[in-house]
């Protein structure tokens, strides 16, 4: 049995400038191995959140110090000697050590990092890559089978606004998503090429090339709709066809824009109830080539999401990310209520992966969808690709083809395409 001889974990740096958590686990054998989490919510009833230090003199309150101590002088001694295929006791014995629905006594931040580094030590063990280690691991814990036949089709996004840009658009992410027809090398070239037509065509139109927190341009826009002008503009340019070589989605992440209980984007001079902005999502989704909409109600507005979903979704994906949060109930209450048909997996936004596979099983016992995606607040780590491959997620979302903590991930699933799946 490959036992933990030694965990030690340190801070590092996200791709917004905050702290988190990255840490090494050595094998009795001497073989290591390292993980990092991203950044999570700071104070939320209703997700996972992350331990800070709430210290103001280092890092404005955000250091990680006390989550790296929990690891190194609580964790670890207590778990040291255990093999570490015992994933699911581990993971079990962490979320039950911690106590609370949101992980605030341990930190979401300690517990995945040890998640994580029990599978990526199991894999090394077993010297298996480590999605085919994490596929093997949900087969025996929930007797089925997932067989891997492919990399899951990736959505890129291109346009960022909402909370991730300081710019005029309010919906978060537009999105390119190459056919699922593609192989995963030809969609991520074809995402490439796109990022650098669109660049060209913003700068001819005068509009600046910065980019927001994923990597997408931030443009300041008119409407949200000149956004998918602009996309449907630079794949034309570039002889792809909307609609059949490349799709659209979007992110419209509308809590930020519901406010007593109306909708208010640039689109509209005019806030809108229910039943207006309803029609104006419905319009969108028929005026461009959309196959993804992302959070298009408040998460309070369990109407307006069931009404959507009862008209588009025979032929577009109606994913829940905040509607979800990677709560369990939340997820069987939303596919019992037809509110949706697809959700986001964000590990960090449960704590483990027995929590993640626990959503998966959830997914898979009722046909619904999933998308595996990476946060706003990132690290280098690949860990969400090979889980993406393990449970066979329909799309991931890592963020814009560029950046070392989006293409960290893209082009790992391009390894394993190349490598594993022959
Ligand atoms: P977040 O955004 O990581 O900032 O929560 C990602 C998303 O909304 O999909
Ligand atoms: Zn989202």
């Amino acid at each position: 049995m490959p036992a933990i001889k030694n965990i030690h974990a340190y801070e590092i740096i996200d791709s917004k400038g905050i702290p988190t958590v990255e840490a090494t686990l050595t094998l009795d054998d001497d073989r290591m191995v390292t993980t990092s989490v991203p950044g999570a919510s700071n104070a939320s009833q209703n997700e996972a959140v992350d331990l800070r230090d709430e210290d103001p003199n280092r890092f404005s309150g955000q250091g990680v110090t006390h989550a790296v101590s929990y690891i190194n002088e609580l964790i670890f001694p207590k778990i040291k000697g255990a093999s570490v295929f015992k994933q699911i006791e581990i993971d079990k014995w962490l979320c039950d050590a911690d106590g609370t629905k949101n992980k605030s006594r341990l930190g979401v931040n300690t517990i995945l990092v040890i998640s994580q580094l029990l599978a990526k030590a199991a894999s090394v063990s077993k010297q298996v890559p480590l999605f085919k280690y994490m596929n093997d691991l949900y087969e025996n814990t929930y007797k089925e089978e997932i067989p891997i036949e492919k990399i899951p089709t990736p959505i890129f996004n291109m346009i960022n606004g909402g909370q991730h840009a300081n710019n005029s658009l309010d919906f978060q992410e537009f999105e390119v998503i190459p056919s699922s027809s593609f192989t995963f090398g030809t969609a991520y070239q074809r995402a490439v090429e796109i990022f650098v037509e669109l660049k060209r065509v913003l700068e001819y139109r005068n509009a600046t090339t910065a980019v927001g927190e994923e990597g997408g341009f931030s443009p300041n826009l008119t409407t949200n709709m000149d956004a998918l002008e602009i996309l449907m503009e630079t794949v034309t340019q570039l002889k792809m066809k909307c609609g059949l070589d490349i799709f659209f989605g979007v992110d419209m992440a509308s809590n930020r824009f519901f406010k007593n209980g109306q909708y208010l984007i640039k689109d509209k001079g005019h806030s809108m109830k229910r039943e207006e902005y309803l029609n104006f999502v419905k319009s969108m989704t028929e005026n461009y080539p959309i196959l993804s909409v992302e959070d298009p109600f408040a998460d309070s507005d369990w109407e307006g999401w069931k009404k959507l979903n009862e008209l588009i979704s025979k032929n577009i994906y109606v994913v829940g990310d905040e509607l979800i949060r990677m709560n369990k109930d939340k997820l069987a209450y939303a596919i019992r209520e037809s509110a949706c048909t697809s959700f986001i997996i964000k590990p960090n936004q449960v704590g483990s992966i027995t929590e993640v596979f626990e959503m998966v099983n959830i997914a898979r016992k009722t046909n619904t969808s999933y998308v595996v995606a990476a946060r706003s607040s990132e690290t280098n780590d690949d860990f969400v690709s090979d889980l993406s491959v393990a449970i066979q997620s329909e799309f991931v979302k890592f963020g814009a083809p560029t950046r070392g903590e989006r293409v960290a991930k893209y082009n790992r699933l391009w390894q394993i395409e190349r490598e594993e799946l022959k």
